[in-house]
């Protein structure tokens, strides 16, 4: 489990996107780091299939802060693999589950498109960005391909 990495990523990318425009922003960019408390999926045997159901993404939205009260989110596809030493979680960057849906809604929805070609495994986990990021419990994902 590495969320700490993910926000790192995360961190950089904002800092890179930002530092061409304005080194002003970066200071303020810096100083909000509010890393979202994922509710769902809890880790409690969540079992997802690849098809036409639509599934959803919980987290709190009670200590968003100020500035990214009007922020939009990203939420990626990841998994861990244990034959893999570095904890890396994969994420899926080129398509998003879900993406700019309103940070403060707390839920988003998506599907598994069998257009992924995912491989069957029990250690899914999404990724919640926005601000920092967060990473969800692992879940499993029965897959179909297209
Ligand atoms: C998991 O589900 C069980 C049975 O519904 C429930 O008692 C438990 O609180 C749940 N745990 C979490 C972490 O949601
Ligand atoms: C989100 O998904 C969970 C688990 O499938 C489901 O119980 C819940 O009703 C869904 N929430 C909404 C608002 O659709
Ligand atoms: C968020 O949007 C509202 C309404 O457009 C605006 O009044 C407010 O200043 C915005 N807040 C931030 C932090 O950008
Ligand atoms: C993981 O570590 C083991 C033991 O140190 C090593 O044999 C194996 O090649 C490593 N696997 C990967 C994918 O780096
Ligand atoms: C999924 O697999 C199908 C059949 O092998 C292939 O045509 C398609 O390009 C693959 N899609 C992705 C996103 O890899
Ligand atoms: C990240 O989300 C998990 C739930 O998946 C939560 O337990 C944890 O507190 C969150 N981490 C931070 C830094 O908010």
């Amino acid at each position: 489990m590495n969320f700490a990495n993910t926000f790192f990523t995360f961190f950089l990318l904002a800092l890179s996107q930002l530092v061409s425009t304005s080194p002003v922003l970066v200071t303020r960019e810096a100083e909000v780091v509010w890393s979202p408390t994922i509710t769902y999926p809890d880790g409690n045997d969540t079992v997802w299939q690849s098809g036409p159901t639509v599934y959803n993404m919980t987290w709190y939205t009670d200590d968003i802060p100020e500035d990214a009260q009007n922020n939009t989110g990203v939420i990626m596809l990841g998994y861990f693999d244990n034959d893999d030493n570095d904890s890396d979680e994969h994420l899926d960057w080129k398509r998003p589950l879900a993406s700019g849906f309103a940070l403060t809604d707390g839920i988003a929805y998506f599907t598994i498109e069998p257009s992924r070609n995912l491989t069957t495994r029990n250690s899914y986990v999404l990724c919640l960005l926005g601000d920092s990021g967060n990473i969800s419990k692992e879940l499993t994902i029965e897959a179909a391909q297209a």
